[in-house]
């Protein structure tokens, strides 16, 4: 039989048929008709990007200004204004023309230290005081009480009406005397102490020389007391040897140490 046209073999498919592949994946592949070509896009993308990056990095280093060497170099500089150390120390702890400022006490917590009642020291004060006095009587030293407790209203009296009257301006004033709302008097642990045998010494710097002060600076602290303006105190204040105050409990330590940058003096 003669098999015309017919090789017998069975034929090789051509590559392109793609007869080996079956219909429906051919078909798929028929529908994506640039699949193989995205790598190669993508990679010219990135190409070019990288390309115009260096292209823009370049162009800006040219053009940029540039700073000079000197100006790098340079320290900078800040202006800051100067301030006098006084007046830093006084921003610091609030005083005013070198006193500190202080609440009044509450009435509730003062107690009377004399007979007539006049003066007054918050209660723990009054207690240690009226102990001081009886062991320095004791002694035979006369401790008398010239101030204790005072209001601001009176410290205004004291500060504006009596400097007024010695014609003392304000700094000469507050030497002496401060102004109100800056007094340890309103705090009710200060006291100023007399020599009741020497009364021409009260308020004045000749009370160092009489035994009632010889005595305080012997025995005060052993009744929680200290002298607040010795000779030469850092707040400017004149040397007061008969101006005393109480730091014997937390509240009067805290009142005249804590958050002030006041170090004690010896
Ligand atoms: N003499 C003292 C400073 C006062 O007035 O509080
Ligand atoms: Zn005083």
């Amino acid at each position: 039989m003669s098999n015309a046209g017919f090789s017998g073999k069975p034929q090789k498919p051509s590559p392109d048929s793609g007869e080996d592949i079956p219909a429906a994946l051919r078909d798929a592949s028929d529908v994506a008709p640039g699949k193989g070509k995205i790598p190669v896009l993508i990679l010219g993308g990135a190409a070019g990007f990288v390309v115009l990056a260096v292209i823009s990095g370049f162009l800006f280093f040219i053009t940029a200004p540039k700073k000079s060497t000197q100006e790098a170099s340079a320290p900078s500089t800040t202006v800051s204004p100067s301030v006098n150390p006084a007046d830093a120390q006084a921003q610091a702890n609030g005083s005013l023309l070198g006193h500190l400022p202080y609440a009044e006490a509450p009435e509730s917590e003062l107690a009377s230290i004399s007979n007539d009642g006049r003066f007054r020291m918050r209660k723990a004060a009054a207690q240690q005081f009226l102990a001081m006095q009886q062991a320095a009587r004791s002694a035979g030293v006369n401790l008398t009480v010239i101030s204790a407790f005072r209001s601001v209203k009176e410290q205004e009296q004291l500060f504006f009406a009596v400097g007024a009257q010695r014609n003392q301006t304000p700094a000469q004033r507050a030497a002496l005397s401060a102004p109100p709302n800056y007094s340890e008097h309103h705090t009710g642990y200060a006291i100023d102490i007399g020599d009741g045998n020497v009364p021409a010494t009260n308020l004045s710097a000749n009370f160092e020389k009489t035994k009632a002060y010889e005595w305080l600076s012997q025995n005060a602290a052993k009744f929680r007391f200290e002298l607040s303006f010795p000779k030469d105190n850092i707040q400017g204040v004149s040397y007061e040897p008969w101006h005393w105050r109480f730091v014997g409990d937390t509240q009067s330590l805290e009142t005249f140490y804590k958050a002030k940058n006041l170090k004690p003096q010896k």
